[in-house]
């Protein structure tokens, strides 16, 4: 194992259940949430497509770093990460520092059928969005891969089933989380 905090940190792709799940294993665990998506939207006073729309993708991702590198590792905490927050290699530092870090993800099909559900996702508002899930897929996935400690695919799983399915695992790693 080679993270020190003693937190949970969800990583992948957009679709990938970070949220729902981060939601879930909170709840359950008893531990404080950190949503970054959320701290983000917070500091710019506006939702996501439109600091996208403002500032840019670095914009983001400047304030993403920022948020990670502000989060102290002493805590233990349920951090749910944006989907692109593994671009930046210092970001998988900040993220080790604070946790076991567990990938959430799924086929293709069923990342894009989530996806679909809603239209916050700025970078996939393209002429061709399933076609860009799969390019950004591609380029991601061994970055989600190198960071895990943990992976667990959720295309075919309910939120509680996945939640389960990671405290039993740290469980097994004997992290002391209940
Ligand atoms: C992004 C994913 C989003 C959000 C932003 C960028 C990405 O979070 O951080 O739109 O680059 O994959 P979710 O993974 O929660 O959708």
């Amino acid at each position: 194992m080679r993270q020190c905090g003693e937190g949970i940190v969800l990583i992948g792709f957009m679709g990938s259940g970070k949220s729902a799940v981060g939601r879930t294993l909170a709840e359950r665990l008893g531990l404080p949430r950190v949503d970054t998506d959320e701290l983000v939207q917070k500091q710019f006073n506006l939702e996501i497509p439109e600091i996208f729309k403002r500032f840019g993708e670095d914009g983001f991702r400047d304030a993403e770093n920022a948020i990670l590198e502000a989060l102290s590792p002493s805590g233990r905490t349920v951090l749910v990460t944006g989907g692109g927050s593994i671009m930046r290699r210092e970001n998988v530092e900040l993220l080790r520092r604070l946790g076991v870090i567990v990938h959430l993800f799924a086929d293709e099909a069923v990342l894009f059928a989530r996806v679909l559900r809603q239209n916050n996702r700025p970078l996939l508002r393209t002429p061709n969005p399933r076609a860009t899930l799969r390019e950004l897929c591609a380029v991601r996935a061994p970055l989600y891969r190198n960071a895990a400690d943990l992976e667990f695919d959720t295309s075919h799983r309910s939120v509680n089933e996945i939640a389960e399915l990671i405290i039993q695992e740290l469980g097994m790693l004997r992290m002391e989380i209940r």
